[in-house]
């Protein structure tokens, strides 16, 4: 099967579908790569290196739509600025086509390729599910616009990101409000973070919280509890008093920090206007406010979609082709993207468009000529499953089923006797016993009764600590067994000595190796 790379007509598009590394990755998957001469050169990747990688590099655009099973593209097609002939009519009849399409906005374009009886699936569909995320193009493409949005901010802003003292004087770090903590915004936290820069964040999705602060964000709050949580790994629309809410926490906000990086958005909605032009006029000259969201309306009042103005001292940036700004590393995972995906049909050998997987399903949108309506929605649980809360303890309370009375007592009784036989076994040892052995056992007792209480309320998230704390338990328990070695070599003694030096050793040593891990995680 042969796929074909196009060379992006959009003016200002530097992104290309395919890098060499992913040709080299989609002639593993069996497919014969052509790319249109020149494709790469936005993004820095050279006609030669994509020969090097397997492709074939033709310069004729015509002949290569014509000769292609399958067109790889970024964005969705349009009229061919030199051929004069609109791209979807340069699509052979019955090929596939995988691009951003926007179908919801571009009717029209739907319409010309469903006249080609083409197939076509919409990068921008692909559904926001775990098994999707190696294909999700507008995760990959937010997280690069995320990034990029901090680095435009510091280039139009005047000082430091990070706090100084030096010989000349001191320079304050630089304070960062990101409204909106979904992909583009953690992308931008952690950005902002690395340049030293304190960030604070606020989202209408409590889920975030401690996202935003395990990146060293603060997480700002209404008073108003309204959880904004959607469908799908995205957001809901909220009620206006939670925006009015929100837009007080921004106007004070917008006195205290200098750059506002905005990236609020619901899909298939405007983009809620969250910083107002008086917002702007309350920041201090020389702030940056880089608005995210310019394409759907912006979240800023004075927000002109594509341009850079300057409002009052403020600059405000409304860019929207961020991605491309980055276009190496954009090309990269864009293509990383696309192979899963055809790699995920089947390959050349295997190639389906098969609508019973979910995430074909949900980017298609065009099947052969026929034009899909959106996919049905994934199967709710049967509503008694849905309500019951999740291995909650119930605690009886008022009245009751006969069955819950049965139960509750039986374990009472088995408790009871379980108490008992202790108490007799317990009396029968102190009756007995050696008074040596029943000072050894109390302490035996006593500290697995403390262990187990400490261990079992640390939260699982310190469990991996905890481990340092028990190498320390574990050391003691060594050199008790190390006093005990030099008895008689086979007595009942020194064998458990010895047991209890070697699983010391293993415990020690695996609480290091885990602990080294976890340090790891935090070092840059
Ligand atoms: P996302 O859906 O992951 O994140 C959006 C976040 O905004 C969600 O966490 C949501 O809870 C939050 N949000 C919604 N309404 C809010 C409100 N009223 N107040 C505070 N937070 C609110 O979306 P993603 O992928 O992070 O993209 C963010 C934005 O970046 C989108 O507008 C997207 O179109 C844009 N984008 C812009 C690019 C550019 O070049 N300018 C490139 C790529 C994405």
């Amino acid at each position: 099967m042969n796929i074909g790379i196009i060379k992006e007509i959009k003016p200002g598009e530097r992104r290309v579908a395919a890098t060499p590394e992913t040709v080299g990755k989609l002639c593993k998957l069996g497919f014969s790569v052509q790319v249109e001469s020149g494709a790469g050169d936005g993004a820095s990747f050279r006609d030669e290196d994509y020969q090097k990688a397997g492709a074939q590099v033709v310069s004729d655009t015509t002949a290569l739509w014509n000769g292609s099973d399958i067109v790889l593209k970024v964005q969705p097609p349009d009229m061919h600025p030199q051929l004069g002939r609109h791209e979807a009519e340069l699509l052979r009849e019955k090929a596939a086509l995988v691009s951003f399409l926007w179908p919801a906005k571009n009717r029209d374009l739907v319409d010309r390729l469903a006249a080609r009886k083409a197939t076509v699936l919409a990068m921008d569909l692909i559904p926001r599910i775990t098994r999707a995320q190696k294909m999700d193009a507008l995760s990959s493409m937010a997280n690069i616009a995320g990034y990029r949005a901090v680095i435009e901010a510091a280039s139009f802003f005047g000082r430091f990101f990070t706090g100084q003292v030096t010989a000349a004087g001191k320079v304050p770090p630089a304070k960062v409000l990101v409204i909106g903590a979904g992909v583009a915004g953690l992308a931008a936290i952690g950005a902002a973070r690395g340049l030293g820069a304190i960030v604070r964040a606020f989202d209408t999705r409590p889920v975030v919280r401690e996202q935003v602060q395990s990146m060293g964000a603060e997480f700002l709050e209404v008073e108003l509890a309204e959880d904004g949580t959607g469908e799908g790994g995205y957001a809901r629309e909220m009620s206006p008093a939670f925006i009015a809410a929100e837009m007080a926490l921004f106007e004070k906000q917008a006195r205290e920090v200098d750059i506002i990086i905005t990236t609020a958005l619901i899909p298939g909605r405007a983009a809620p206007q969250l910083i107002l032009r008086s917002h702007v006029e309350q920041m201090r000259p020389g702030s940056v406010v880089v608005d995210l969201a310019a394409e759907a309306g912006g979240n800023c009042e004075v927000t002109r979609p594509g341009e850079v103005i300057n409002h009052r001292g403020v600059t405000v940036i409304g860019y929207m082709d961020l991605p491309s700004r980055l276009a190496p590393t954009a090309s990269t995972l864009y293509g990383n993207n696309l192979v899963h995906l055809l790699s995920d049909m089947g390959g050349a050998a295997k190639w389906q468009v098969n609508q019973q997987d979910e995430v074909v399903r949900g980017a298609l949108v065009i099947h052969e000529g026929e034009v899909l309506g959106p996919p049905p929605k994934p199967k709710a649980p049967p509503p008694d499953q849905a309500k019951k809360p999740q291995a909650a303890p119930v605690k009886a309370v008022g009245k009751e089923s006969k069955g819950g009375h049965e139960d509750s007592s039986v374990s009472a009784r088995a408790q009871l006797t379980a108490l008992l036989l202790m108490a007799a076994a317990f009396l029968g040892i102190g009756l007995f016993a050696p008074t040596a052995f029943l000072s050894h056992l109390t302490v035996f007792v006593l500290s697995c009764f403390v262990g187990w209480q400490v261990v079992w309320n640390v939260t699982p998230a310190l469990h991996t600590p905890l481990m340092s704390v028990t190498n320390a338990i574990s050391g003691i328990i060594i050199v008790g067994g190390m006093l005990k070695l030099s008895g008689p070599a086979l007595a009942p003694a020194t064998i458990l000595a010895a047991l209890a030096v070697l699983l010391s050793t293993i415990n020690i040593a695996g609480g290091f190796l885990v602990t080294q891990r976890m340090l790891k995680m935090f070092r840059r």
